[in-house]
C-alpha cells in the first residue's frame, strides 16, 4: 500500500482528470466540493495515494506518511508544537480515510501529514461519490486556508459532531489489546 499519499494543488481538476485515470489508471475514491474542491484517487487499499486540491496554484500541497503506532503521531506532534509556526493544521481525523494526523510546514512550501490508522478499501468493489461532511470529522484546523474557508470548515465540523458521525479505529493485527 506505499508509504502514504501525495496531494498536489492544481488549478484546474478536470483539465487533470483524464492524465491521473486514462493514462496512470488512478482510479476515484471520493470528492468534495466544499470547503474547497478536492479529488481522491487509489491504486491499491490504500484510501487515497493521491489526491488534487483546486486552489489556483501548482506544486505539492503535502505528502502523507503513516506510521505504526498512535503514540509516534502524538510525540511528532509534540515536537512540532514546540516550534512556532510549524504545525499547518492541528490534530484530527479525516472522514475519508479515518487518519488521525497533523500537518507540519516543511522549509519548502509544502506540508507534511503525518498519520496512523488510515482505512483499507476493497478496490473491485468501491463506489466513488461525494462527501457532504467536510474532510475532518474532529480537529484538523487549517490555518492556510482563508478565512471564509476556515469559518465553512469549522462549520462542517460542529455539523459532523452534531449528527453524530462516529466512525470504528483502524488497527493492525498486534498493534491493539481489546478492551473488557
Ligand atoms: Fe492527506
Amino acid at each position: 500500500m506505499g508509504m502514504g499519499h501525495v496531494v498536489f494543488h492544481v488549478e484546474r481538476i478536470d483539465d487533470l482528470l483524464w492524465f491521473y485515470q486514462d493514462l496512470l489508471g488512478f482510479r476515484l475514491s471520493d470528492f468534495c466540493v466544499r470547503p474547497f474542491k478536492a479529488y481522491f484517487f487509489h491504486l491499491n487499499p490504500r484510501h487515497h495515494s493521491l489526491a488534487l486540491i483546486e486552489t489556483g496554484r501548482r506544486g505539492i500541497h503535502h505528502v502523507m506518511m503513516e506510521v505504526m503506532n498512535l503514540d509516534d503521531v502524538g510525540q511528532a506532534y509534540d515536537i512540532a508544537q514546540a516550534e512556532p509556526g510549524r504545525i499547518g493544521t492541528t490534530l484530527g481525523r479525516h472522514t475519508n480515510d479515518f487518519m488521525t494526523s497533523f500537518y507540519a510546514r516543511t522549509p519548502d512550501s509544502f506540508m507534511v501529514e503525518y498519520g496512523w490508522g488510515g482505512r483499507a478499501i476493497e478496490p473491485a468493489t468501491w463506489q466513488a461519490q461525494e462527501m457532504h461532511h467536510g474532510p475532518s470529522l474532529w480537529g484538523h484546523d487549517r490555518t492556510w486556508l482563508p478565512p471564509e474557508q476556515l469559518a465553512e470548515a469549522r462549520a462542517f465540523r460542529a455539523r459532523v459532531a452534531a449528527e453524530g458521525m462516529r466512525e470504528p479505529v483502524q488497527v493492525m493485527a498486534g498493534n491493539y489489546q481489546v478492551a473488557p
